[in-house]
């Protein structure tokens, strides 16, 4: 699949992190718990979490309308030209290329962080994409709103063997399980 990202409770109580006084300032920076939220909510969103139309409102409340997703990672696995400033999916197409297609679960996070104030660090390892033969780990840099949604995801991993999981690169590609 194209890649693309608690409870349906969640999805209704979008994080809000700042209350910018007058001018969109913010007057708090991320915090652990609500770095591990976000990380949460987009885990719930791959794994169809409690049900499909929840993820999907989930993903509606924790993405912003001017969401962006740049990944040469992506590119790179289909083959489009690395620009550096591409990007891969607007807010609709992230959304559909993920709750419009088959769950992905058993995702582990290996580390979440605050990163700077309006950042997440993330680092995961994807156990089960498509044919699971390989791990998959990557990073992701998410940048929140002053209103704690996302409106920037950057993210590099593996693609490598994420292609050869779910066959979007020749499986005479050589790597080991
Ligand atoms: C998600 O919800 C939006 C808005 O309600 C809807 O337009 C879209 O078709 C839904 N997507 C999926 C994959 O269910």
């Amino acid at each position: 699949m194209k890649f693309t990202l608690l409870a349906s409770a969640l999805a209704l109580a979008a994080p809000t992190l700042a209350h910018p006084p007058g001018h969109g300032g913010w007057d708090q920076c991320v915090t652990q718990q609500q770095a591990n939220r976000v990380v949460n909510e987009i885990i719930a969103i791959f794994g169809h979490s409690p049900s499909v139309n929840a993820a999907n409102a989930t993903a509606q409340a924790l993405l912003a309308d001017n969401f962006q997703e740049s990944s040469d990672s992506i590119h790179a696995l289909e083959g489009q030209p690395l620009t550096g400033s591409g990007l891969t999916a607007n807010k609709a197409e992230w959304i559909a290329g993920i709750v419009g297609r088959p769950a992905i679960t058993d995702i582990q996070s290996l580390y979440i962080s605050p990163a700077g104030c309006h950042k997440i660090v993330w680092y995961w390892q994807f156990n089960k994409v498509a044919a699971a033969t390989y791990r998959v780990r990557g990073f992701n840099l998410i940048e929140l709103s002053g209103r704690g949604q996302i409106d920037q995801l950057v993210l590099d991993f593996n693609s490598i063997a994420w292609g050869l999981d779910d066959g979007e690169l020749p499986c005479d590609f050589t790597a080991k399980a």
